[in-house]
């Protein structure tokens, strides 16, 4: 049995105010929803304290959505994993497709940043997935098993006990497009035999979540399959009711 997880990827959405009010109203109706689901919520990094603080000692995790793949120091604008730590969040999202695409992430970026994840205590939701273009030229399995080669692959057997990772295909990112429930297993399963080459077993347990418009209306189809554990949510996270319904796709 794989943990569920829903994850919900605030991007660059809501003020502190209403980012506190979300996680309140989360709160308020988990009691409702699904009770073997993880829900987690990765607001901004202003309101990251706050709705931590918020959420503390209640079932909902909260993590961050990037962080600096240095340690500390003259780095201007960047927030580090131990600042993230610090403030009691247990995840981060790394190598989403926006940060790949908009601010040049590369895969020798992203080896820095899981260390310093690790090195945290905390625990990386990494995203994979391919674009359009590749899925129509074939190359979308190329695509996806080098990003898991050229990052994961880095882990120690121990720090790959702890990873999440995220199938977000690029092409399905906040356009209403998203991927069969077919297509989802279909790659899923591809990254769990790609695991599965280097990990062993662990990989079994490993949480695959699937990621692009996902909704209350489709969720329950695609976590329905063997390899799909769960969604990273980024529209449909910034409702309450939305993001509890979409847990109870595991119903
Ligand atoms: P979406 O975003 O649900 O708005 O498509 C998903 C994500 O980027 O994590």
């Amino acid at each position: 049995m794989r943990k569920q997880i829903v994850a919900g990827n605030w991007k660059m959405n809501t003020t502190p105010e209403q980012g506190v009010v979300l996680v309140k109203e989360i709160l308020k109706n988990l009691g409702q929803s699904c009770t073997t689901v993880n829900y987690i919520v990765c607001p901004p990094f202003t309101h990251l304290s706050e709705v931590a603080k918020v959420t503390r000692g209640t079932a909902v995790q909260v993590g961050a959505q990037n962080c600096a793949d240095e340690a500390k120091g003259a780095y201007t604008g960047e927030v580090s994993a131990e600042m993230i730590a610090s403030i009691g969040a247990q995840y981060v999202i790394l190598g989403h497709s926006e940060r790949r695409q908009y601010y040049g992430e590369t895969s020798a970026k992203l080896v820095k940043r899981m260390a310093l994840t690790y090195a945290n205590g905390l625990m990386p939701i990494y995203c994979v997935g391919e674009t359009l273009e590749e899925r129509e030229n074939g190359k979308l399995w190329d695509v996806v098993k080098a990003q898991i080669e050229e990052v994961v692959f880095t882990l120690s057997d121990e720090q790959f006990r702890h990873l999440v990772v995220a199938y977000e295909p690029v092409w399905a990112i906040g356009t209403g497009k998203v991927a069969t429930a077919d297509q989802a297993q279909e790659m899923h399963a591809f990254i769990r035999k790609v695991l599965i080459s280097k990990f062993g077993e662990a990989a079994q347990k490993t949480p695959i979540l699937y990621g692009g418009s996902v909704k209350a209306d489709n969720a329950a189809e695609i976590f329905a399959k063997e390899d799909v554990d769960g969604g990273l949510i980024g529209g449909a996270s910034l409702k309450a009711e939305d993001f509890l319904a979409i847990g109870n796709g595991f119903n």
